[in-house]
């Protein structure tokens, strides 16, 4: 008897590891995170491919309803909690874990992709990222993303921006919407950024340019996420180059 926790990396039903879809197959209840990020297939689809029902589980019942309906019954049961990306990449689910590991709870983890570590697409070296930052919706009053930024750049770091979502009303933040929200709140337009979108698939679109013209150009793709570069090794600015908008 055990909880899983599983990375189901960024794009599909298919980037599950052997051992994730193995330990999904071994349990008796499938529940999926459902607010942190999204997946370009279907409930559906990963039920297809799992041979499982997959049940959805809101912030609520992750946050507060989880010891009633996953931590006790992982005592009697094996019981998977699928997470989009990686587990512990810029997600809670360490809590869970915490809160299972106290209750006597035989805890599994699969570790998969994260858009921590997908952004290395760039070329940017992810050993130079700063402080990684989450823009809000309604985000009038709030400047940490502003704050973080600036501490970055001070000291030559890359920054990423993190942009909300929430999958349940089909709404995401565009990097459109996030670099409005910089320049508003006084970051340089000249400044050169990286929008990124749907990494992990065959479609991602990666488009560098100054801030000015990255927030006119259209991505049509989701999640995405946004980065300020900090200072460039020339090797960083090669790749670049191979993302710039002409
Ligand atoms: C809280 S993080 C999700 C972390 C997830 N556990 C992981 O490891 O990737 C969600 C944010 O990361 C960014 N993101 C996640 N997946 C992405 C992707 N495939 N392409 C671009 N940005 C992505 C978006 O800004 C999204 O709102």
């Amino acid at each position: 008897m055990a909880l899983y926790i599983i990375g189901l990396g960024l794009h599909d039903q298919k980037d599950i590891t052997l051992k994730g879809l193995e330990l999904i197959k071994k349990s008796d209840e499938v529940f999926i995170e459902y607010y942190t990020s999204k997946l370009a297939c279907s409930i559906k689809e990963l039920e297809e491919l799992y041979g499982k029902k997959v049940n959805i589980a809101d912030r609520k019942f992750i946050e507060i309803l989880s010891d009633e309906k996953i931590v006790k019954p992982a005592l009697e049961k094996n019981i998977s909690v699928l997470v989009i990306g990686d587990p512990f990449s810029a997600t809670t689910h360490i809590d869970l874990m915490q809160r299972a590991k106290k209750t006597g709870v035989h805890v599994e983890i699969v570790n998969n992709a994260s858009v921590l570590n997908a952004v290395g697409i760039t070329g940017l070296e992810l050993y130079k990222f700063g402080k990684v930052t989450s823009i809000p919706f309604g985000n009038e009053n709030i400047k940490t993303p502003i704050d973080v930024f600036n501490i970055n750049k001070n000291v030559g770091m890359h920054t990423l921006f993190l942009l909300d979502l929430n999958p349940k009303e089909n709404k995401y933040m565009t990097i459109n919407e996030a670099i409005t929200y910089l320049i508003k709140n006084g970051v340089d337009e000249n400044l050169t950024a990286i929008g990124l979108a749907e990494l992990g698939s065959n479609s991602a679109i990666i488009k560098s340019a100054t801030l000015k013209k990255l927030k006119d150009l259209i991505f049509d793709k989701f999640p995405q996420c946004l980065i300020i570069p900090g200072n460039l090794h020339f090797m960083e600015e090669e790749m670049l180059e191979y993302y710039q908008v002409k």
